[in-house]
């Protein structure tokens, strides 16, 4: 069965084409990084044009690739939210608008679901439930208990900022580019993680999650230490980099394994941008006694692969979407 996946929520434009639910015989990303770049982040209004000029011919790529004319297409999937609204309206409409004219079933997609199921694109593993999932990108931080397929609670959330949020926002504030996550990841790996203290976390609820206090540390040291007039090569910068990357990921692994060990869970699933991370991986696989799941690389960050694995599993298990459904910008509960 071959499913096309298509997403739009932010700032790329992605279609993927998959069969069965897992062998990604097309996955077509095309970024717009180079665009938002000199604002400092995603320009909604810029992002949604963007998308309108790259949908028809990212899908002619992506079925180039794949070798797949549209009579070999048997379900479409898209993005339904949560993003930026005009963003998911281009790959949502269009996904409707094929599933129309080609008379194929329609599954609309959580983001965030199809970042769970990133895990299973090229993959043989299986979900264990029940399951934590770990959500950690741009706009979310978020524990999921997956109680079995598509039984979803939500058990923990940022308070603030998103850990993506807060990588990109703290690199900005010294002078490093965006999208600041891989920058930081990068120069973390020469610096010495214990150069910079920052101030611990204190939630209400201990599984929350909270980034603006290191935000405010974040802003403060930069200019204790002049460290935005600093070459972006040197050590201190090194040093920071590490310290903070610390810092934010031992707040993820930490709260990600109490859930763990609070909800009984065997298996622990890591989905969103920040799942690239390396110390991220390194933390979360070298604790015993939990099965864990890491998207490759190439699918951690926004793909229409993942929108297609997700979108044929809920087919498959009797879901479908009207094509009066319209795309939502915030949250809305995945079950
Ligand atoms: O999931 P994603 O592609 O988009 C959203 O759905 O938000 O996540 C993008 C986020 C950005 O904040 C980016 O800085 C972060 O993922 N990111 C990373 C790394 N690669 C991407 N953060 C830390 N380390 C990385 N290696
Ligand atoms: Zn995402």
């Amino acid at each position: 069965m071959i499913t096309i996946g298509i997403e739009s929520s932010c700032d790329e434009t992605s279609i993927g084409i998959i069969e069965n639910g897992r062998k990604v015989l097309a996955n077509i990303i095309s970024s717009q990084i180079k665009f938002h770049k000199k604002y400092g982040g995603v320009v909604p209004e810029m992002a949604s044009r963007l998308h309108v000029l790259k949908i028809i011919p990212v899908l002619e790529e992506a079925q180039k690739k794949a070798g797949i004319v549209f009579k070999n297409i048997n379900l479409i999937a898209a993005t339904q939210g949560p993003g930026l609204l005009g963003a998911l309206s281009t790959g949502f409409t269009a996904g409707k608008t094929l599933a129309y004219t080609l008379d194929l079933p329609f599954i609309g997609v959580n983001h965030i679901e199809g970042h769970i199921y990133a895990n299973l694109c090229d993959e043989e593993k299986e979900f264990v439930f029940p399951a934590l999932a770990l959500i950690a990108s741009g706009g979310h931080t978020q524990l999921i208990l997956i109680k079995k397929e598509f039984k979803y609670q939500l058990i923990s959330n940022t308070l603030d900022d998103a850990i993506g949020e807060a990588f990109d926002k703290s690199a900005r504030v010294i002078g490093l580019g965006y999208p600041g996550g891989q920058i930081i990841d990068r120069l973390a790996k020469e610096g010495d993680k214990k150069a910079f203290k920052f101030p611990s976390v204190k939630t209400p609820a201990p599984l929350d999650f909270s980034f603006s206090g290191l935000k405010t540390a974040v802003i403060r040291l930069a200019k204790e230490y002049n460290l935005v007039d600093k070459p972006k090569d040197s050590q201190i910068i090194k040093d920071f980099c590490a310290s903070l990357q610390n810092k934010l990921i031992q707040e993820l692994v930490q709260k990600t394994f109490l859930a763990a060990e609070q909800f009984q869970v065997k298996h622990i699933i890591v989905a969103g941008g920040v799942s690239a991370n390396s110390l991220l991986r390194e933390e979360i696989t070298k604790r015993s006694g939990y099965e864990i799941a890491l998207p490759a690389l190439k699918y951690c960050t926004d793909n229409g692969a993942m929108i297609a694995s997700a979108g044929y599993y809920r087919y498959k298990k009797g879901f479908s979407t009207p094509l009066s459904a319209k795309p939502f910008a915030s949250f809305s509960d995945l079950n």
